[in-house]
This record gives C-alpha cells, sequence and structure tokens, in this order.
C-alpha cells in the first residue's frame, strides 16, 4: 500500500449563481485505485468531475495533486505550463460520447499519434509503430489505422478514445458514462477492456456512473451524491451489499434483476 495519496479532494464546492451543483466534498485517491462516484442524474456528479479535472472553476475548496516530483500542490497555484503538462501527459479525461474526446475526421491513427506529439514525439515510423500497437490493445485491426472514427461504430470510437487517453502512460483517468451512451450488448466489452487496462497499467481512476453494475465491476471504492452532496462513501463491495443511507438503500434496491 502507498503511504500518500495522488489526489486529495478538500471541501470543494461548485455554485451555479445560487444554486449549489456540489457541496463539502472531500476524500482521498491512492495510487492505482479506482473510485467510483455514483448517484441519480442531477445529483452533482459531472460538476464534482469537471471542477477536480480542472475543466470547470470550483467556487472553493481544495484539490491537491501528487506531481511526478513529489509536491503536492493545489491545481489552482500550477502554472500554465505544468496544468498543460498534467492535462497532454499526467492525466486522461474519457468522455460519455466519444466525438468531445475525439477528432472525428483526422484518422485513428493520427488520434493516438497526437498525443504523443504533443508530449515531444517527433518520430514518424516510431509514432505510428506505437499508434498500430495500441489499436491493437483496444481490439480495432490495425488495417483501419488510417480510416476516420466517423466511419467506426459506437463501441470502435469509445475504444479509440481510450487508445488516445492510454498512449502517453498518465497516471490518472477521468471518465464520465464511459459506457453510457453504448449499446448494452456492447457495453459488456468496452468495460471489460477497461477493467484489464486499468489494471495492467496500474491507473488511478475516478469515473462517474449512474450505473451501480459499472461502478461493482471497475472500482474498489465508491461515493454517493445525491443533490450535491455526499451521503455515503466506502468500499464498494460494503455499499452495495451492506448500504447504511437510505438513498443507497434505494438505489441498490432499484438495480432491475438480472
Ligand atoms: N452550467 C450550469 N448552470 C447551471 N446549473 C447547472 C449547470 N451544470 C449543471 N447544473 C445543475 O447542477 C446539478 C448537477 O448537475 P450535474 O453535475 O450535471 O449532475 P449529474 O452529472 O449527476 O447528472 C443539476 O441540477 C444541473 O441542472
Ligand atoms: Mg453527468
Amino acid at each position: 500500500m502507498t503511504t500518500s495519496p495522488i489526489l486529495s479532494v478538500r471541501a470543494l464546492e461548485k455554485r451555479y449563481g445560487t444554486f449549489i451543483g456540489c457541496t463539502d466534498v472531500s476524500f482521498d485517491l491512492w495510487p492505482g485505485e479506482v473510485l467510483a462516484i455514483v448517484g441519480e442524474s442531477g445529483s452533482g456528479k459531472t460538476t464534482l468531475l469537471n471542477c477536480i479535472s480542472g475543466r470547470l472553476d470550483r467556487s472553493s475548496g481544495q484539490v491537491l495533486y501528487r506531481m511526478r516530483d513529489g509536491r503536492f500542490p493545489d491545481l489552482d497555484d500550477l502554472s500554465e505550463a505544468e496544468r498543460r503538462f498534467l492535462m497532454r501527459t499526467d492525466w486522461g479525461f474519457v468522455h460519455q460520447n466519444p466525438a468531445d474526446g475525439l477528432r472525428m475526421r483526422v484518422s485513428a491513427g493520427a488520434n493516438v499519434g497526437e498525443r504523443l506529439m504533443a508530449v515531444g514525439e517527433r518520430h514518424y515510423g516510431e509514432i505510428r509503430h506505437t499508434a498500430t500497437e495500441w489499436l491493437s490493445r483496444v481490439e480495432i485491426a490495425a488495417e483501419r489505422i488510417d480510416d476516420q472514427p466517423v466511419a467506426f461504430s459506437g463501441g470502435m470510437r469509445q475504444r479509440l478514445q481510450i487508445a488516445r487517453n492510454l498512449v502517453t502512460r498518465p497516471r490518472l483517468i477521468f471518465m464520465d458514462e464511459p459506457t453510457g451512451g453504448l449499446d448494452v450488448s456492447v457495453q459488456a466489452r468496452v468495460l471489460d477492456l477497461l477493467r484489464s487496462l486499468v489494471s495492467e497499467l496500474d491507473l488511478a481512476v475516478i469515473i462517474v456512473t449512474h450505473d451501480l453494475a459499472v461502478a461493482r465491476l471497475l472500482s474498489q471504492r465508491m461515493i454517493v451524491m445525491k443533490s450535491g452532496r455526499v451521503v455515503e462513501s466506502g468500499l464498494t463491495d460494503r455499499v452495495l451489499d451492506d448500504p447504511r443511507h437510505p438513498y443507497t438503500q434505494l438505489l441498490v434496491a432499484s438495480i432491475p434483476e438480472s
């Protein structure tokens, strides 16, 4: 067990005008840990994720991140260059809609290669080789490397978005409903792939999902949100098998039998 967290969220609050998007959220994330944020639609999950990942300005509170050199600054105190480094290299963001995380009209290979070029890789042959390798890791045939994602199915697009994010070997990945837009028949394969890559690469992940089965499959720990507040948190198995807050009990009871 590593002794220090990779991320620490303290008393985070986001207001939209007078409306509270989320408030009083605090938790630590450990290297290699998968944390699920669950709750019904409108409970503040995306607001929280976007504030943590720097995509949205928070109203108050702290978000501390362990840099590769061991420092643990608040993201607000980073220089623009450091922030860019995190976004391009150390972090990934997997959107629900792959079109938000891909360039739909450049080739699959370029979608993956672009992230490598952003971190300084210049050798065309190397970039293409690594891109091909990553396509194969996400089960996209090498002969599709020059095709554009517009020609791909939803599942393939999502797998390409995953490859684009992971190629720089990030330490932390944010995911917002990564299987939410996919047909049920395709979801299982993408989840399976995510699960094996996350464990193989020892990634820390914060995953937002309204689907408790996704949380069960991927996460070790979870927090449950309702109306912008955390109502329960704990080890995923404990929360799902023995929910303590009435709202969590309701969520768990409403999972359809399969
Ligand atoms: N840009 C915004 N302006 C005003 N209210 C917003 C904005 N974004 C989200 N909200 C509100 O904040 C609450 C939480 O939204 P969101 O974080 O998207 O929830 P979730 O991801 O759990 O569905 C909702 O009531 C939503 O309407
Ligand atoms: Mg959301």
